[in-house]
């Protein structure tokens, strides 16, 4: 693809509008300061894209994997850790180890030691994800070399 033709395809602009909760945009508004950014919309169409990297790099967690989860949440959000903790044990034989800090009075991070295949991970990433009070959720996995 020619740098054109690029262009010609960013250029090609659609408008969306779209609601967030204030302290979201804020915390959003800080780091784009604080990166440069000329506008919110050019920091907008950058998060975009690393969305749909990250996206496309879970779609190429394959095969028999060893890794960790990194999760955020929020403490006090009513049931959270009584469901994450049963999504755990629905999950426990890929689960092998996990790490709790109590971060702050109302913040847990947690961190899981994983083995199992790549799809199965994955979708235990993403049920962890879908949960309310979940800030954040992260799989990062290593390849177990199985070729002789
Ligand atoms: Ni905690």
């Amino acid at each position: 693809m020619t740098l054109d033709t690029v262009m010609t395809i960013d250029d090609d602009l659609s408008r969306i509008g779209i609601s967030l909760p204030k302290n979201l945009l804020d915390k959003f508004d800080e780091i784009l300061n604080h990166r440069g950014y000329s506008s919110r919309s050019e920091g907008i169409r950058d998060a975009i894209r690393t969305y749909i990297t990250y996206y496309q790099w879970m779609a190429d967690v394959k095969g028999e994997r060893e890794g960790v989860i990194t999760m955020v949440y929020d403490h006090d959000q009513r049931g959270l850790l009584v469901t994450l903790t049963d999504i755990q044990h629905e999950y426990h034989d890929l689960i092998k180890a996990s790490l709790h800090s109590h971060v702050s009075p109302e913040r847990c991070l947690e961190v899981i030691l994983v083995h199992g295949d790549g799809s199965q991970l994955k979708t235990l990433t993403e049920k962890l994800m879908s949960q309310k009070g979940v800030e954040s959720v992260k799989l990062t996995t290593i390849q177990i070399e199985s070729e002789s």
